[in-house]
């Protein structure tokens, strides 16, 4: 069965409850020509704001990775989750999102601005061609802009490509109703519920959701003028 498959393959990680999160500056006005970011935009989405790029995770991004998500979730990962997201085989597939106030120049040594982690969606390739995603989440002052869209069909795009994934789960806490809706207008369905999923939260259970990799999910960006298009 999926679900449990699923289940005794993860490790769950110990969840305690977070405190608000705390509003870094938020996106404000863009900038102009920005340099082309390291990963396409894709279909149908608009393009991403382009103070956003969406690279692979590297250690100097690793303690924004990790603020991120003590920050925008309730459950605690330990560090051998982070440890892992960087020695993982297929470790392209984890994504993170970051922001820059100000524009990239084309000469490296003139971009003296570090970037900044607002968002990341953090995967792992399971058994039977199925991608997981462990977590995807953005700090609060970035969402609504596309960029966890953008995150997703990335990590699609790669994983069907490279990896041959025919489909993508992911657990949303039964409470996370917000969640849950994300990821059904993105063509996830709901394919069971798992009790005490979550040691820590209450309630305790996840909802478990399946995409299929469908053609569309695979086309090239129709906008071609985006900043996030190579
Ligand atoms: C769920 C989550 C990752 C979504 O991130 P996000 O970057 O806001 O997602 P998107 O911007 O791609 O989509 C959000 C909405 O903004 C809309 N949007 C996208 N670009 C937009 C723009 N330029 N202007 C206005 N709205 C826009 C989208 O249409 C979407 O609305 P819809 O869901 O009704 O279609 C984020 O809310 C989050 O971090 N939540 C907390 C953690 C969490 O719950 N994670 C998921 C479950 S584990």
């Amino acid at each position: 069965m999926v679900q449990s498959t699923i289940t005794a393959w993860l490790k769950k990680p110990a969840t305690v409850a977070k405190p608000d999160e705390s509003i870094p500056a938020p996106p404000a006005s863009t900038n102009n020509d920005p340099d082309p970011p390291l990963i396409t935009n894709n279909f149908s989405l608009p393009p991403l704001p382009p103070n956003v790029q969406l690279v692979p995770l590297t250690e100097d991004l690793m303690p924004g990775f990790q603020r991120l998500t003590a920050l925008t979730l309730p459950v605690s990962y330990p560090p051998a989750f982070f440890a892992e997201s960087m020695t993982e085989p297929i470790h392209s597939i984890t994504l993170m999102a970051t922001w820059q106030t100000a524009p990239l120049s084309p000469e490296p040594t003139l971009n003296l601005e570090k970037p900044r982690v607002v968002g990341a969606i953090r995967c792992r390739l399971l058994p039977s061609s199925t991608l997981y995603i462990s977590t995807i989440s953005l700090l609060a002052p970035y969402r609504s802009h596309g960029i966890a869209s953008h995150l997703l069909q990335n990590v699609i795009v790669k994983a069907s490509n490279a990896h041959g994934v025919r489909s993508i789960t992911a657990h949303v806490w039964e409470a996370n109703e917000d969640g849950l809706e994300w990821y059904e207008k993105r063509g996830f369905e709901i394919i069971g519920k798992e009790d005490k999923y979550y040691n820590k939260l209450k309630p305790s259970g996840a909802v478990l959701v399946r995409k299929w990799v469908e053609v569309s999910d695979l086309l090239p960006s129709a906008d071609k003028n985006g900043p996030g298009t190579t």
